[in-house]
C-alpha cells in the first residue's frame, strides 16, 4: 500500500487546512493594519479597533450572547478558563465536575485545591466517557459554588446534554469548556443558563491559534487573571471595571482576532450544521471501519451516537505511540497518540496510562482518506 499524500486527522488538536478566506483575511491584515488597536487616534489605529470589534460582534451572535462587550479574547482556552477559575474560586468553594476535564481545568482545579481550599466532587462517567445529567443534583449542595463540565470529551467525542446539565444546576454557576465543540454542535449560551463559556479560536471556528476566549453572563463579575493597559481610562493606575478591557490588557492580536472573525463568517456561510453532518458522515464510515479490523478496540460512544468527530482507539499488541508514527512515517497519515493532556478522562475510560491513537476528522477531511487510514490500519495490524 503506497504512502499517500499527507492524510491530516488531528482536528481535535487544530482545524487544518483553515478556509481560504481565514488565510487571506491574515494576509490582509498583516499587510495593511497589524497595529494596536483602540490606543492611538489614527486611522490605522482605528481600522484595527473596528477588525476586533467586528469580531466581537460575530461572536456575540455566534454564542447566543445578546452583549458583544461581554465577549472577551484572550489567547486560547487555557487562558479564558483559568480567568474563570482563579476568579470565581474562594476558599470553602466546592466544584462540581467530571471525569473526562482536560488539565486546562484539572490542573488549575488541583492547585486551587492545594492552595485556596476548594474542594472537587467528581460526577461518574460511564464506559464510554458519558455523564448522568441526573447525578447532579445528588452531588449540589449549599458550598457547590460551580459546575464545570466539558461539552465534547477530547479523548472519546462524547458530548454532554448542556440543556439539560443548565436546568439541574440549582444555585451553582455554570461553566462549559466548549474548545472541541464549538463551530459544530449548536452552543446558545442564554438558552442552556451557561455562566461562563470559554471558547478556542483554533479548532471547530477555524480560526489561527493563539485566539479564544470567553463570554460572561450579565450580571457575573470576578477579577482579571492580569492586569495592564487597555487603552481606555488611561489616567487611572487601578484596572477598569469596564467591560471587556479589564480582561484585555496588552495589544490584542489583532491578526489571530481578524483570522477568527474570517473563520465564524465561514461557517455562517457553510452552515454549521452542514459541517456537523459532514464530520458525523466521516466518523461514522471511521468507527464502522474500524469496528472490523481485528485487535483494535474503539474507546467512546458507538456509531450512530450523538457524538463528536474524536475516535480514539487502540490495538492489541502495539504501543498507540507506535502506532502513530508508523501511520505518519509509513502512510502519510497524522494523528495524535497518547494522554491528550487529559489524563482523567484516560483514566474515565480505562485507557491510562498507555493512551490511545485519537483520529480526528474535520470538514475537509474526504471519505476516500478515511478509507485510506483504515486499509493502513488493518494493514498494519496483520503485520504485527
Ligand atoms: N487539547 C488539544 C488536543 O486535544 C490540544 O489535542
Amino acid at each position: 500500500m503506497p504512502k499517500s499524500p499527507p492524510i491530516y486527522l488531528d482536528n481535535a488538536a487544530t482545524s487544518f487546512p483553515k478556509p481560504p478566506e481565514v488565510v487571506e483575511a491574515i494576509c490582509r491584515l498583516v499587510k495593511e493594519i497589524s497595529l494596536s488597536p483602540g490606543r492611538s487616534a489614527h486611522r490605522f489605529s482605528l481600522a484595527a479597533s473596528r477588525v476586533i470589534f467586528a469580531a466581537r460582534e460575530l461572536t456575540a451572535d455566534f454564542f447566543g450572547c445578546p452583549d458583544s462587550s461581554r465577549v472577551v479574547f484572550t489567547s486560547n482556552v487555557t487562558e479564558a478558563l483559568n480567568v474563570g477559575l482563579f476568579g470565581l474560586l474562594a476558599p470553602g468553594d466546592q466544584v462540581l465536575t467530571t471525569g473526562m476535564e482536560h488539565n486546562s481545568v484539572m490542573r488549575p482545579l488541583r492547585y486551587l485545591e492545594k492552595t485556596r481550599g476548594i474542594s472537587l466532587a467528581i460526577l461518574p462517567t460511564s464506559a464510554t466517557g458519558a455523564i448522568d445529567p441526573d447525578d447532579i443534583p445528588k452531588r449540589l449542595n449549599s458550598k457547590t459554588r460551580l459546575i464545570i463540565i466539558n461539552h465534547l470529551s477530547n479523548v472519546t467525542g462524547s458530548l454532554a446534554d448542556l440543556a439539560a446539565i443548565g436546568k439541574r444546576k440549582g444555585g451553582a454557576l455554570l461553566m462549559v469548556d466548549a474548545a472541541q465543540s464549538a463551530g459544530v454542535f449548536p452552543l446558545e449560551m442564554e438558552a442552556a443558563e451557561i455562566d461562563f463559556l470559554a471558547f478556542t479560536g483554533h479548532k471547530g471556528l477555524f480560526g489561527p491559534t493563539g485566539t479564544g476566549g470567553f463570554l460572561l453572563r450579565p450580571g457575573l463579575k470576578l477579577p482579571p487573571l492580569k492586569m495592564g493597559g487597555t487603552g481606555s481610562n488611561s489616567e487611572q493606575e487601578e484596572q477598569p471595571q469596564l467591560m471587556p478591557d479589564c480582561y484585555e490588557s496588552g495589544t490584542p492580536n489583532t491578526l489571530g482576532i481578524g483570522g477568527l472573525a474570517a473563520g465564524l463568517e465561514f461557517i455562517r456561510r457553510t452552515g454549521r450544521e452542514t459541517i456537523r453532518l459532514k464530520e458525523e458522515h466521516l466518523t461514522r464510515l471511521l468507527l464502522e471501519g474500524a469496528s472490523q479490523i481485528p485487535g483494535l478496540t474503539v474507546h467512546g460512544p458507538p456509531a450512530g451516537a450523538e457524538r463528536g468527530a474524536v475516535v480514539s482507539l487502540t490495538m492489541a499488541g502495539r504501543s498507540t505511540a507506535d502506532l502513530a508514527f508508523l501511520l505518519d512515517r509509513q502512510y502519510g497519515v497524522m494523528a495524535r497518540a497518547g494522554l491528550h493532556c487529559a489524563p482523567a478522562a484516560h483514566r474515565s475510560v480505562g485507557t491510562f496510562p498507555q493512551g490511545a491513537l485519537r483520529l480526528s476528522p474535520g470538514f475537509f477531511n474526504t471519505e476516500a482518506e478515511i478509507q485510506f487510514v483504515l486499509a493502513a490500519l488493518e494493514q498494519i495490524g496483520i503485520g504485527k
